[in-house]
């Protein structure tokens, strides 16, 4: 089980058969679906914080299409390049959505993993929205899912070795906190050809984004590598350029008239263009 702490007062969380209970006795019971929900209503800046059903219904549908396949492929491979070999290994992922990549590297790590064949792990999934934690439990149930905010996550004080973000905000001084001194960050986010075909249709004037995570992450963490994940997949109907469209940003902000246009198109060629950059604390060797 991963060493988590109460959300309310930070003390160590035990676990009952349903429940979870600190000293002070403060308690979370498990949700049906098999998550633990350990925001707190003052935590929560909306009452339905995080994506709504309807944008993760989006994700689901899109990634079940397997064109993001090979990215969460090379993300397994350099999770367990990263790893130590040992037992008890933690594992985070932070705004795993509803679990396609968390999912995905408990299965790499379970059966492939070279470089952890001789390890142990526990892998647990965070978002703040319940919606994509109860589609997540639903997908694999050898995860500890959690619905919880990256901004206080319940895990104590380095305790994880592996906290992976993908697509998701960076909050440099709780990612500090949670993770042990040998432990490893790994961030995936857009490089500037990301579905470029696509910004092409709906912008008049196509910007990059300019996002590096070192420049967030500030002096609390030292990048070890970045890698680019590049190739085309193509969207082969309507249907698909639909589905894609509800999951990007990029296709909540569409004029009508680029709307007629996309939904003339019989296929889509796109480019992924992905960024995996590996951190390491800073001061530690
Ligand atoms: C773009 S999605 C990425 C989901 C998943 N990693 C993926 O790539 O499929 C961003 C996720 O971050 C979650 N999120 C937003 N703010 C958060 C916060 N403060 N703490 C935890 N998760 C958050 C959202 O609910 C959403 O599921
Ligand atoms: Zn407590």
């Amino acid at each position: 089980m991963f060493e988590l702490n109460c959300p309310s007062c930070q003390a160590p969380l035990t676990a009952t058969d349903k429940n979870l209970r600190c000293p002070a006795g403060h308690s979370f019971d498990a949700a049906r679906q098999g998550y633990w929900n350990l925001l707190l209503a003052h935590q929560k800046r909306s009452k339905d914080p995080g994506d709504n059903a309807d944008m993760v219904a989006a994700r689901n549908s899109f990634l079940a299409l397997e064109h993001y396949r090979p990215l969460s492929d090379s993300l397994n491979r350099l999770a367990g390049e990263s790893l130590t070999c040992r037992d008890n290994l933690r594992i985070l992922d932070m705004g795993c959505g509803e679990g396609y990549y968390t999912s995905r590297l408990q299965e790499y790590l379970s059966n492939s993993g070279p470089e952890t064949a001789q390890s142990t792990f526990q892998l647990a999934g965070l978002d703040i929205s319940k919606h994509a934690v109860k589609a997540a439990c639903r997908r694999n149930k050898a995860i500890t899912w959690l619905v919880a905010s990256g901004a206080n996550m319940p895990v104590a004080d380095g305790s994880v070795d592996l906290l992976t973000v993908a697509f998701s905000r960076l909050m440099p001084e709780e990612f500090a906190r949670v993770l042990n001194a040998d432990g490893h960050l790994i961030i995936a986010y857009p490089g500037d050809r990301h579905l470029q075909q696509l910004r092409e249709i709906i912008y008049k004037d196509v910007r990059t984004s300019g996002f590096t995570p070192s420049a967030v992450l500030g002096d609390a963490f030292t990048e070890v590598s970045e890698q680019q994940v590049i190739y085309d997949f193509e969207l082969k109907s309507q249907t698909e350029i639909q589905q894609l469209l509800a999951m990007t940003p990029h296709g909540w902000r569409i004029k009508q008239d680029v709307r007629d246009t996309l939904s003339q198109l019989p296929a889509l060629t796109l480019t992924l263009d992905v960024r995996l950059a590996v951190f390491r604390r800073s001061g530690d060797s």
